[in-house]
């Protein structure tokens, strides 16, 4: 019942998306995705709740799953796959179908930029903000500020203290121990 009545928030986004929305292993609730984007293998997409993706984006996604409350900025690009490229007397297009799949994983409450790119195998970390035209080629810590080609965490969003309190206000999947550890992993 009560996700009845979370459906007209995202009805234009049902109507836009079709096929995701009757396709994908789950699409969520009170969702908004922009016009002018594109999925594809909509089979492998797992959608969060009160997720908003800006308009412009390409998502071709091999295993995508996008946590709760994240929002996108316009012109994101996800690729869950790249081409082959190393076989001896092949042309690229000959080898073209040839593909090398991995997931990508975006955790609860993160904020990316406008036009970021980002590639196979990766998770961006929860309550991670990501800068505009970064392009994702790692793995990046949660509770961070990263940016550039390749992107890169460059410092903490709180001190210590900060992010004790703040994992005691909002839900999370980490322990503040956690979080500190995968900084200090992390450089920070
Ligand atoms: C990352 C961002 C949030 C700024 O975070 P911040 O903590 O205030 O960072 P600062 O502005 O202090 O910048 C820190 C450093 O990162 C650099 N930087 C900031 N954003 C960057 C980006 N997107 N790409 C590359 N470098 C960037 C700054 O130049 C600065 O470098 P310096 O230390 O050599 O001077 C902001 O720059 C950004 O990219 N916002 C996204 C805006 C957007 O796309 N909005 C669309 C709406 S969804």
């Amino acid at each position: 019942m009560s996700y009845l009545k979370t459906i007209p928030r995202q009805l234009i986004s049902i109507i836009r998306y079709p096929r995701l929305f009757l396709l994908a292993k789950r699409t969520g609730r009170e969702n908004r995705l922009g016009p002018g984007g594109r999925f594809y293998h909509h089979r492998h997409v797992h959608l969060g709740d009160s997720i908003y993706i800006a308009p412009g984006f390409h998502i071709s996604a091999y295993k995508l799953r996008i946590g709760n409350g994240v929002q996108i900025g316009p012109g994101l690009l996800i690729e869950c796959h790249d081409h082959s490229f190393s076989q001896v007397g092949k042309t690229l297009w000959e080898i073209r179908k040839i593909k090398n799949y991995a997931p990508v994983t975006i955790e609860d409450d993160v904020w990316i930029g406008g036009k970021v790119s980002i590639l196979k195998g990766v998770t961006i970390g929860e309550g991670t903000v990501v800068g505009a035209s970064s392009v994702v080629t790692k793995t990046l810590p949660p509770y961070t500020i990263c940016v550039g080609t390749p992107c890169k965490p460059i410092k903490k969003r709180f001190n210590e203290r900060e992010l004790e309190e703040h994992l005691e206000h909002v839900p999370s999947s980490y322990t503040a121990e956690e979080v500190k550890a995968l900084w200090m992993g992390a450089g920070l």
